[in-house]
């Protein structure tokens, strides 16, 4: 029996590279996964045919609550419950610019439209399908919330506007969650890949042109079960970066060498 039996998970980004690598770590320790991803050619179909019927795909668009609610009724009535949510969805500099890396955008070469989207894209859908899944984690004594953010050189990396500080807001706001949270059964912590990773998101070759130098996504498996489980009760406000964790050792002694304080 899997670590997380009886255990629902929401996946926001299942579609994308990392998203769709913690689903399957996710369902292979026993979880059925509500994966979540924009309407219309994400991907999701795809992920679902690969991960089987223990992936519950559901189409939504994060920055609007009213999506982020409807995941909330979806998991409950269609996957039997709601115990975890991974914040992973995101969009990254490559929106902005193919070459963000090679021949970055300054901040006052982005449109405000450019800044708006990235903001509620990565910090503002964190809050929102974060306020959709409380209320439920907290009635039921149990929960996570994992919210996937970045290294802290990236947020304050020149050219990196508004990725950086989409990330930063979010990285402060699971330190909030976790404060508001405590004593309720249900934890906020970070997870980061601890690198450049080898998902659509890295898109500069320029830049990355030897991939297999990148985070590979399975990497992010271990942290996120571990995280999702049991075996973390207790474990608050604190981020974990997946490529400091070690596979080889026991979960308590990975995660203190991957883990420390979250926040700045
Ligand atoms: N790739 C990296 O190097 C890296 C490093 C640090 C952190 N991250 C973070 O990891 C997370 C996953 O990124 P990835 O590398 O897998 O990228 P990705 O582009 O492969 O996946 C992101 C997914 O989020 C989905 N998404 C975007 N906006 C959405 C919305 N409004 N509603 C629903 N879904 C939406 C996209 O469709 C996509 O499938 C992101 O939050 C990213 O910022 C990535």
């Amino acid at each position: 029996m899997g670590v997380l039996e009886n255990t629902v998970v929401v996946v926001t980004g299942a579609a994308g590279g990392l998203g769709r690598a913690m689903s399957g770590g996710l369902i292979a320790a026993g979880a059925r996964v509500v994966g979540v991803d924009l309407p219309g050619g994400s991907g999701l179909d795809a992920v679902a045919r690969e991960l089987g019927s223990n992936f519950v795909p559901f189409a939504a668009n994060l920055r609007n609550e009213d999506d982020c609610a409807a995941v909330v009724q979806h998991a409950l009535a269609k996957a039997g419950g709601l115990h975890v949510l991974v914040n992973n969805a995101g969009v990254g500099m490559q929106n902005i610019n193919p070459r963000f890396a090679t021949n970055p955008t300054r901040f006052w070469e982005l449109t405000p439209a450019q800044w708006r989207e990235v903001i509620e894209t990565n910090s503002t859908s964190q809050f929102l399908m974060a306020r959709a899944c409380t209320p439920h984690l907290i009635k039921q004594g149990w929960g996570r919330l994992i919210n996937i953010t970045t290294s802290y050189a990236t947020m304050q990396l020149a050219g990196f506007s508004p990725y950086g500080p989409s990330k930063a807001a979010a990285e402060a706001n699971t330190v909030i969650m976790s404060r508001d949270l405590a004593g309720s059964g249900v934890s906020a912590n970070v997870l980061i890949p601890g690198g450049p990773a080898n998902t659509a998101m890295v898109s500069d070759d320029l830049m990355w042109p030897d991939r297999s130098k990148l985070v590979q996504p399975p990497q992010m498996i271990a942290p996120v079960v571990w995280l999702a489980s049991k075996e973390s009760d207790g474990v608050n406000g604190m981020r974990f970066i997946a490529q400091m964790w070690n596979g080889s050792l026991s979960t308590a002694a990975a995660a203190s060498i991957a883990g420390a304080p979250a926040g700045f």
